[in-house]
């Protein structure tokens, strides 16, 4: 170093302080709030439409059917066929039990996630053409087309529900209710137990 340029970093850099040496900001902090920031909204967004529920007026939580209850509800089912309609469908797990059984089988459900995973499972297990997913509310859906109804409902929907059964429904049309029975209806034939209880239902209007 020569004695001028000595002079010039001795002016500079004040004498007795450390020399000033450029800092590179770290882009860490604002990477670790990016990236924690993004998992919350991700894990946000993956979860409002399974907690949803509890804040509608009837709360139908997911709750998927035990393999008993899936058992159940074919074993009711036995002897009929054409078109089935799972309202609230869930994961498609009875949708696919009954396509499997050769019903014509949809699913309604209001949780996007769960239909978009029921819709790939359709294509991965080759159910496509017997199945179909619809993204509704059930209370919105006419159900005038189906003759198989299935439902795990919860015990505030069933009055309502069994309302709408009576008024769009046509002529031997039958209901399995899970898990809760319908509170007017005349039984026709009730399939397992406990929490796996199913009851049948048909409707005899002309
Ligand atoms: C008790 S789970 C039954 C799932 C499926 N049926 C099974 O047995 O595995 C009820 C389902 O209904 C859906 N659900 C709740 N309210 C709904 C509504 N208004 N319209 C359509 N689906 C609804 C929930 O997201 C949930 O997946």
């Amino acid at each position: 170093m020569s004695e001028v340029n000595g002079f010039d970093y001795i002016v500079n850099n004040k004498v007795g302080s450390s020399p000033h040496v450029p800092q590179k900001k770290s882009k860490f902090g604002l990477y670790l709030v990016g990236i924690t920031g993004g998992i919350g909204v991700a894990i946000s967004v993956i979860c409002i439409p399974f907690v949803s529920p509890a804040f509608r007026k009837i709360c139908l939580p997911y709750v998927p059917a035990t393999t008993q209850q899936v058992q159940n509800v074919l074993q009711a089912l036995k002897g009929r066929s054409g078109s089935l309609i799972d309202l609230g469908s869930g994961d498609g797990r009875i949708v696919f039990a009954a396509a499997k059984a050769g019903f014509k089988a949809h699913g309604i459900e209001l949780n996007p996630w769960l239909i978009w995973y029921s819709r790939l499972k359709a294509l991965t297990t080759g159910l496509s053409s017997q199945t179909i997913f619809i993204k509704q509310n059930l209370w919105k859906h006419n159900l005038r087309g189906y003759n198989n109804i299935v439902l795990f409902g919860v015990d505030q929907m069933m009055k309502d529900v069994e309302t709408k059964f009576i008024n769009e429904l046509q002529k031997d049309s039958v209901i399995i209710a899970c898990r809760f029975p319908l509170p007017s209806m005349n039984v026709i034939k009730i399939v397992g137990e406990g929490v796996d209880t199913v009851w049948m239902y048909k409707i005899s209007k002309s």
